[in-house]
């Protein structure tokens, strides 16, 4: 299976960004990660935490091997994972069964990244959340960073680019930048969690987002219960 690519901005809502990653390695996935200035000071305020763009560690932004395991659902992923992939964990390095995927993190100013070219074939890019900044970018065609550019490449390349969005109410040229980049082929994915599946917890609403995010993505996986199942 090829490569994901996530990136996080400075829109509200860097718990998706976390759950996201979670699960997408849970089930062996690798993914290559980047991450905006603006994206760190929303994750301190959101999250209490500090991720240092500089001296990146998977540590800062990934819960430890104890939270994981006191996650049923995690646990679930991981175990049903069909990923042959056995790379570098997050979680417990002591879990035999585990299958995760490896993350690979690149400097948001790196444009000698893999990700930065259409020659590095990816399965798709995900910008969770994405600032109406970076959407404005987007949808004027500049690429002043690595998340810019990689996105670009998705567009270029037909591949799949979900965005999602989290800001209201919103102007029209926000809407505008929208409809620009969704005739572009962009997936926008506003982070507007459903209340049909009964949520109880503020987890049961991310991770409804989140499975959305999935299906979009083609990653399969039932973290959220299906409407009609
Ligand atoms: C605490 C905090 C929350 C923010 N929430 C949002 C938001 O929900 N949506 C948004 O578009 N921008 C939000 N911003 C503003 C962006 O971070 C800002 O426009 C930034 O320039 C985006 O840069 P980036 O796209 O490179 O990450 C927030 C900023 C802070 C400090």
């Amino acid at each position: 299976m090829k490569d994901l690519v996530v990136a996080m901005t400075g829109a509200s809502g860097s718990i998706y960004t976390v759950r996201l990653l979670e699960v997408m390695l849970a089930v062996g996935r690798n993914v290559h990660l980047t991450i905006s200035p603006a994206a760190v000071e929303v994750f301190k305020q959101e999250l209490g935490t500090t991720i240092d763009l500089e001296n990146f560690d998977k540590s800062q932004l990934l819960p430890t091997a104890d939270e994981v395991s006191n996650d049923s659902k995690l646990k679930m992923l991981r175990a049903g994972s069909s990923s042959m992939h056995v790379m570098s964990s997050v979680f417990s390095e002591e879990d035999d069964e585990a299958r995760i995927g490896e993350l690979t993190y690149h400097h948001y100013r790196d444009f000698s990244a893999g990700i930065a070219s259409g020659s590095f074939t990816t399965a798709g890019m995900v910008i969770c959340p994405c600032s109406m900044g970076t959407l404005g970018s987007l949808a004027s065609g500049q690429a002043t960073n690595l998340i810019h550019r990689a996105a670009e490449v998705h567009l270029k390349e037909r591949r799949k680019l979900v965005l999602v969005p989290r800001e209201t109410p919103l102007s029209s040229i926000q809407l505008d930048n929208m409809k620009r980049l969704s005739d572009a082929g962009a997936v926008i994915l506003p982070a507007m969690p459903g209340f049909y599946h009964n949520p109880v917890t503020i987890h049961d609403l991310v991770d409804f987002v989140v499975s959305r995010i999935c299906d979009q993505l083609g990653i399969e996986l039932d973290l959220t219960q299906r409407w009609g199942n």
